[in-house]
């Protein structure tokens, strides 16, 4: 599937921002702890959400859609091998706990997920081994069982890694005893996670210092929650809105605290917004100063926030750089920008002063990005999913005409982005 966009079309109206695809999809997989019906409401219809469905219904629950509003009951569990979905993705791993605490045993396929490095899962089978599981694995999956249960452990995370402080927290729950994780990630979505898990009865405690305690309980109840907002979308309206002169966007649900540090750093290369009940307005403008940025995990600036910031740096006067320490490779989709006219370089050294396990690899995890250079419109093939936005934006700001193809990708976490952008006036065709 394929977009025809033609840019350089002001764009204004609201916008409003969906449930988070990267809270929706983990609370899907925390209602598999409980045979009783949890309920999601705000509910995203995109990509993912269909994918871990179809994780869940294979499973063994009996799932009913009513909206933005979904019911999850998994009164037994059916089977404990995922075998292989209709796409990979990076959610079954998480899987594993609950199968282990419900049946004793899972398989789950190898991972997929994006093209942004290879994206190893070490730290999650380390957790789920301190926790008392066996885990083996072929070419195709992994092999766990845990015949006498899950039981609490102290697990030491060597990096927070929000992936496998998910994956332990969804294993401890339901384990016996205490668990204590210390070097965890603490974003808005584990945030959201947690508090879903204490209504099905779970007790998590957040301490300082990254470190969680969790009392595992002998059975968790259904419960009902409303999903955050998506950040990730909220800041790809943003960027969309502040990168064209006249732009004027409101992003309906766009909460400021979960945004904070990106609020920051609008302001530090000149972005105007205004916050108001319900939302915030983003301005467009062409006067902005160029920045030395680096990703970190939260509360630092976020890594999928990259992409489509680099499309404003693209039109700063001056030299920005972007130094990215969550992965390793997030910058393929540069090669692309420049052939709509950005002039991006992409070298291997840290850019930056944060400590970055990328130091002594020749991974080329930053980037220097020259402005200001006017866009036009290009043919693209979409790489990944943040990727595949900044190539949007890119088009939404160009001008002429840009085909993007692989739309999937972008279908994966952004609900009905088409007609949503149509609705602020932009010229967009799905193919
Ligand atoms: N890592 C390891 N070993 C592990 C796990 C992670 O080396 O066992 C490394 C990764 O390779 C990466 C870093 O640790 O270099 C961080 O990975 P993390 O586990 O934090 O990421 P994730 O859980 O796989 C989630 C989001 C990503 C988001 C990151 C960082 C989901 C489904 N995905 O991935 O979102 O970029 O956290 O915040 O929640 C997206 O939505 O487009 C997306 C990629």
């Amino acid at each position: 599937m394929k977009f025809i966009v033609n840019g350089g079309k002001i764009l204004k109206g609201d916008i409003e921002v969906k449930g988070s695809k990267n809270a929706a999809t983990k609370m899907m997989i925390a209602a598999l702890l409980t045979d009783e019906k949890c309920v999601l409401e705000n509910f995203p219809n995109i990509g993912d959400t269909g994918l871990t469905q179809e994780l869940c219904e294979m499973i063994g629950t009996k799932f009913e859609k009513n909206g933005t509003t979904v019911v999850l009951e998994t009164s037994e569990i059916k089977n404990c091998r995922v075998s292989t979905l209709s796409r990979k993705n990076r959610i079954p791993i998480l899987a594993l706990g609950p199968l282990l605490n419900r049946a004793g045993k899972a398989e789950v396929p190898v991972l997929g997920g994006d093209k942004i490095g290879p994206r190893p899962i070490d730290f999650h089978l380390n957790s789920l081994k301190a926790l008392g599981a066996e885990i083996d694995f072929d070419q195709n999956y992994y092999y766990a069982k845990a015949s006498n249960g899950l039981k609490g452990a102290k697990i030491n995370l060597s990096y927070p890694s929000v992936g496998a402080t998910e994956n332990t927290i969804l294993s401890a729950v339901l384990a016996k005893g205490k668990t204590v994780i210390q070097n965890v990630a603490i974003e808005p979505e584990i945030i959201d996670l947690i508090l879903f898990l204490q209504k099905m009865g779970a007790i998590i405690e957040l301490g300082s210092n990254r470190i969680i305690y969790i009392e595992g309980v002998r059975k968790l109840n259904g419960a009902r929650h409303n999903i955050m907002p998506d950040r990730n979308e909220a800041v790809s309206f943003a960027c969309l809105g502040l990168a064209f002169p006249g732009n004027e966007i409101k992003v309906k649900n766009a909460n400021q605290l979960n945004l904070l540090t990106f609020l920051n750093t609008i302001r530090r290369i000149g972005g105007r917004y205004k916050i108001e009940d319900g939302g915030i307005i983003f301005y467009g403008s062409e006067n902005y100063k160029p920045i030395k940025l680096e990703t970190d995990t939260h509360p630092g600036y976020m890594t999928d926030w990259q992409q489509p910031f680099s499309i404003l740096l693209t039109q700063t006067s001056g030299v920005s750089t972007i130094h990215e320490t969550v992965y390793e490779d997030r910058f393929g989709y540069a090669e692309d920008l420049n052939l709509m006219g950005a002039n991006i370089k992409v070298v291997s050294e840290c850019l930056g002063e944060l400590h970055c396990r990328f130091k002594e690899h020749a991974c080329m995890h930053s980037a220097i990005i020259s402005g200001r250079t006017p866009l036009s419109g290009a043919n693209i093939k979409v790489r990944d999913l943040r990727a595949g936005i900044a190539h949007l934006i890119a088009a939404l700001i160009a001008e002429g005409e840009s085909i993007i193809d692989g739309v999937e990708e972008i279908d994966r976490g952004y609900e009905n982005i088409d007609e949503r952008l149509k609705n602020l006036g932009a010229d967009i065709k799905r193919v």
